[in-house]
């Protein structure tokens, strides 16, 4: 980071005030208040954090103008292309692509950490049959904590490596319990012999009286969906693994904090409403109604998997997997989709609409995942599992590059106060 300075003058006063400026390697200049309290006694005020860079970070780089999408330089487009899940994860938290020892390395370690302690699984039998999956699955990784005491050193890099394997390997354990449990059926336990989304696949559907073959056209595709959801800079869910774990907390409950984060329909949850809302509106006829709705201020009801705080034009993960879908659904035999017919249509509306055009709001990553997820059989309520399972590694990267920063602090934000000033206590005998 260079040290360059940042010019402020108060047309009133005449008064200077000097903030540092830092150059990132790409995109726009940060400028440094950190000092500004002290010396002015003022606070800035950035409700949403729209214009406020809260870290330093290596990992991922968007540029929301132009629609580019980088994970430690690389393009999302060549990564969506060339490589596999796990290699992405590779690349995520070591910041370089893997040797082929590297690799086997890696792969090996991550197959081999995926069963999940007994006792641990028990705790699915505390569920009501009906639970959210990610009810459970924020509940269940959080007690992750109550385990693996061998590597709590947080500021032990050996640990945090351990920390971040034992979660990418057991986060698909754990939310493929759940799903068992919502199903009534026996939990399958991870098979090592398979690549890891075709492990995913076999813990989902397998049953213990019948034999399962992976089906290759799944396990691709969901290995396609989760480079894509990788990772996504300070998105809300690893803001909160990152505030979370500012604390100095354990990464698993810091882990289980972004599960919670990132289950909001206005963040990941808006894969499951994505679905809701086309099987709502049903027909194409209906479209223009529910555009209409969109637009009216009155109606609280949003066009889900359109917009996007950093993206002004398309989202490029939606770019990708809007042409996934064609090949995914050709591959299962279900070019014929009707949902994906009503959501090209519903796009394609959409982006001629003056309103969207003008505030900039084209489809998301949100917009055409469910499709595929929905295709591949995965039910609705575990669309926001699987973003968790592919999103863990970018909260673990996250959270590894935040603990071993040494000007990391707590996170701790102030605040524009409007309640009231100071009054004295009144006594209940004199309320009126
Ligand atoms: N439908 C209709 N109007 C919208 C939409 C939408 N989906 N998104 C934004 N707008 C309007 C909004 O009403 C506002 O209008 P105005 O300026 O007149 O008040 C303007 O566009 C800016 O919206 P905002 O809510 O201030 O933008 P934001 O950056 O705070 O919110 C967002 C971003 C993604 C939460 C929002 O676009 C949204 O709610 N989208 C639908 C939910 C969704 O698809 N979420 C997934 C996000 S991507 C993946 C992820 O994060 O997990």
């Amino acid at each position: 980071m260079s040290d360059k300075h940042y010019t402020l003058t108060d047309p009133e006063s005449g008064s200077v005030l000097e903030l540092k400026r830092y150059d990132p390697t790409i995109g726009p200049s940060v400028l440094d208040v950190t000092k500004l309290y002290g010396s002015q006694g003022v606070f800035t005020y950035d409700p949403g954090f729209a214009a406020t860079a809260c870290c330093t970070s290596d990992v991922t780089y968007i540029d929301g103008e132009k629609g580019v999408l980088l994970y430690r330089g690389y393009p999302i487009e060549q990564l969506a292309e060339k490589s596999t899940y796990i290699e992405v994860c590779y690349l995520l938290l070591h910041g370089e692509l893997p040797n082929k020892t590297e690799l086997a390395n890696f792969e090996e370690s991550i197959r081999t950490h995926t069963m999940i302690n007994e006792s641990l699984l028990r705790f699915f039998n505390g569920f009501h049959y009906d639970a959210h999956p990610m009810a459970m699955m924020s509940g269940v990784v959080g007690s992750m904590s109550a385990f693996y005491h061998d590597s709590t050193d947080i500021h032990n890099p050996e640990h945090r490596d351990i920390v971040a394997h034992r979660l990418i390997a057991k986060i698909p354990t754990i939310a493929a319990a759940a799903y068992k449990h919502t199903l009534g059926q026996p939990f399958v336990y991870p098979a090592n012999d398979l690549d890891y989304c075709g492990n995913l696949l076999s813990m989902f559907f397998a049953v213990p009286a019948e034999e399962y073959e992976v089906d290759r056209v799944a396990a691709e595709a969901i290995d396609l969906l989760f480079i894509l959801h990788a990772d996504h800079e300070q998105n809300c869910s690893t803001s909160t693994v990152r505030m979370a774990g500012s604390s100095g907390t354990s990464p698993y409950s810091a882990i289980a904090a972004g599960i919670s984060a990132l289950w909001g329909p206005a963040h990941g949850g808006a894969n499951e409403a994505v679905i809701n809302m086309l099987e709502k509106v049903g027909s194409v006829d209906h479209i223009n109604e529910y555009v209409a709705r969109a637009k009216d201020k009155d109606d609280p009801f949003r066009l889900m998997g359109f917009g996007h705080r950093v993206y002004k034009s398309y989202d490029p993960r939606a770019a990708i997997i809007r042409k996934m879908c064609h090949k995914v659904l050709e591959g299962l035999g279900q070019q014929d989709n009707p949902l994906f017919e009503l959501a090209l249509r519903l796009e394609e509306i959409a982006l001629k609409d003056e309103y969207f055009i003008e505030k900039n709001l084209y489809p998301n990553v949100d917009f055409y995942s469910g499709i595929i997820y929905q295709a591949l059989g995965i039910p609705k309520s575990m669309f926001t599992v699987m973003f968790a399972i592919a999103r863990c590694v970018g909260w673990v990267t996250h959270w590894c590059e935040m603990v071993a920063d040494p000007t990391s602090r707590i996170g701790r934000p102030r605040q524009l106060y409007t309640g009231p000033t100071e009054r004295d206590y009144v006594s209940l005998k004199d309320r009126g």
